[in-house]
């Protein structure tokens, strides 16, 4: 390379940061003519690049004005105010100045002697998260995913209730038994198979007119399943899932899972940010008397992705699951802190408490806390609107930050989606929950506004039927 690489660093790095900010700060709408969310052709990145690894190397400028031209247009802008697809996964400028500063330090603090500092400030986060949200006595660490944060809460139900890490689970006879409902999140049952339990032994739960786990029903099948031989092991229960946000109530499933000696966990992946809010404490009732909770800092708390939380409320049986010390590994840990490769799966971890830390320093709880309640307030706005359509029905009134609808029957709920896609406009997808086909908004990018949420009312009311 004959460039110089620091001058070039700083001569690419000042047009990105310039891109990024109006990426974070001015995203256009389709008032100036742009259409975010017009899909590209499959295939039209791919055709573009080159067919082989590159012998030679290019420059920074050179590689910024070819992502702009192959990688850009085939971008979808999750981060657009106009994004109320699946859950939202939001950012913020504190977390993306944190990012670019984390990959440029690239530490990886899977232990307190690999990263002091991170580890601290880790600990000193998850104390925050603890006491805001009223969980006297938790800990916990920074996952990657709400997938991961189920993963480690149920490997740890399963070492608590039938240690198999050495044996493994072939010789057993009386099979464990995971209960959850028949709403939960597809990464429960994925974690199911990951641990060795197996679909056959995932009790998916009906649900009540709430789309909560009916208790009763939750119980009988636990006193069947122990009848007949089987070992219950672990709940999972859930505040907001994912096709509507309907939330367990996790004051009854506790006594039961208390009761039974069952691990609790609860899947709060996207609602659980909520505990910020004093006016949702009734909502996560019983939360403290459960095992774990997890939840993603990456979808409602502007950390960037990927930022979960786990919270537990004993560390014993995370660690005695997942500890294990290689050769080269040995005598490190120190008294005062965790070695949080202890609490995962993967050794190797990025440095998302920095990000984490950005974000809550830069908004502050109250900061946070109006930023959700104006999500929320949307949210509200805009099922009543949809109440105003005649062609349209509200499914029912909004829970946390999530409408939806839909209209007499499945097809034309699916060509009005469609149409509402095709537009470019907005990024809007679906779901079916009791056979019934909903076209669902979620309204948590960090700029939405009124003025979004306009320019889809009015897409709305032209929209022929
Ligand atoms: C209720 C629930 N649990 C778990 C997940 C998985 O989250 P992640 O993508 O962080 O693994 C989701 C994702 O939307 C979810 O809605």
């Amino acid at each position: 390379m004959d460039f110089d690489s620091k001058k070039d660093f700083l001569n690419a790095a000042g047009e990105m940061i310039h891109w990024a900010a109006s990426h974070l700060f001015d995203p256009a709408s389709p008032e100036e003519g742009q259409l975010p969310f017009s899909s590209p052709k499959p295939g039209s990145t791919y055709q573009k690049l080159s067919p082989e690894i590159p012998t030679k190397g290019s420059d920074l400028q050179r590689l910024w004005s070819e992502f702009q031209s192959v990688i850009e247009p085939g971008i979808i802008p999750w981060n657009h105010p106009q994004f109320f697809g699946y859950f939202p996964c939001n950012t913020s400028p504190p977390a993306a100045l944190a990012g670019m500063i984390a990959s440029a330090i690239n530490i990886n603090p899977f232990s307190w002697k690999a990263g002091p500092s991170a580890t601290e400030l880790e600990a000193k986060l998850i104390e925050w998260i603890c006491s805001a949200f009223q969980m006297n006595g938790w800990t916990g660490c920074l996952q990657e995913t709400a997938t991961m944060g189920g993963l480690c809460a149920l490997y740890a139900a399963r070492e608590k209730k039938h240690p198999v890490n050495v044996e493994g689970m072939q010789n057993n006879q009386k099979p464990l038994v995971i209960y959850a409902s028949e709403h939960t999140h597809s990464s429960i049952i994925k974690s199911g198979r990951l641990l060795g339990f197996g679909d056959k032994h995932i009790r998916f739960i009906p649900t009540n007119n709430e789309l909560a786990i009916d208790s009763d029903k939750l119980k009988a099948q636990i006193d069947l399943d122990l009848q007949n031989g089987f070992t219950p092991t672990a709940i999972v229960a859930t505040i907001g899932t994912t096709s509507t946000m309907a939330c367990d109530d996790i004051s009854a499933i506790s006594d039961i899972s208390r009761e039974y000696d069952l691990w609790l966990h609860v899947d709060a992946a996207m609602a659980g940010v909520c505990m910020f809010l004093p006016e949702y404490q009734s909502t996560f009732k019983g939360v403290e008397s459960a095992d774990s909770m997890s939840f993603n800092p990456h979808k409602w708390l502007m950390s960037g992705f990927p930022c979960s939380v786990l919270l537990v409320k004993d560390s014993k049986y995370i660690k005695q699951s997942q500890a294990i010390d290689p050769e080269y590994l040995k005598g490190q840990g120190i008294a005062e802190f965790e070695d949080y490769k202890d609490w995962t799966f993967q050794l190797g971890r990025d440095f998302r408490a920095l990000r984490l830390w950005m974000v809550l320093k830069y908004y502050g709880q109250d900061g946070i806390q109006k930023i959700l309640r104006h999500h929320m307030d949307l949210a509200k706005e805009f099922a009543s609107f949809i109440k105003t359509q005649s062609k349209l029905t509200l499914f029912e009134e909004p829970h946390f930050n999530l409408v939806c609808f839909h209209l007499n029957n499945n097809d034309e709920t699916t060509a009005y989606l469609e149409k509402l896609q095709e537009s470019g406009k907005f990024f809007i997808e679906g779901t079916k929950i009791n056979e019934k086909f909903l076209i669902r908004v979620a309204i948590g990018q960090t700029l939405t506004n009124n003025k979004h949420m306009e320019i889809l009312k009015n897409e709305i009311q032209n929209i022929e039927v």
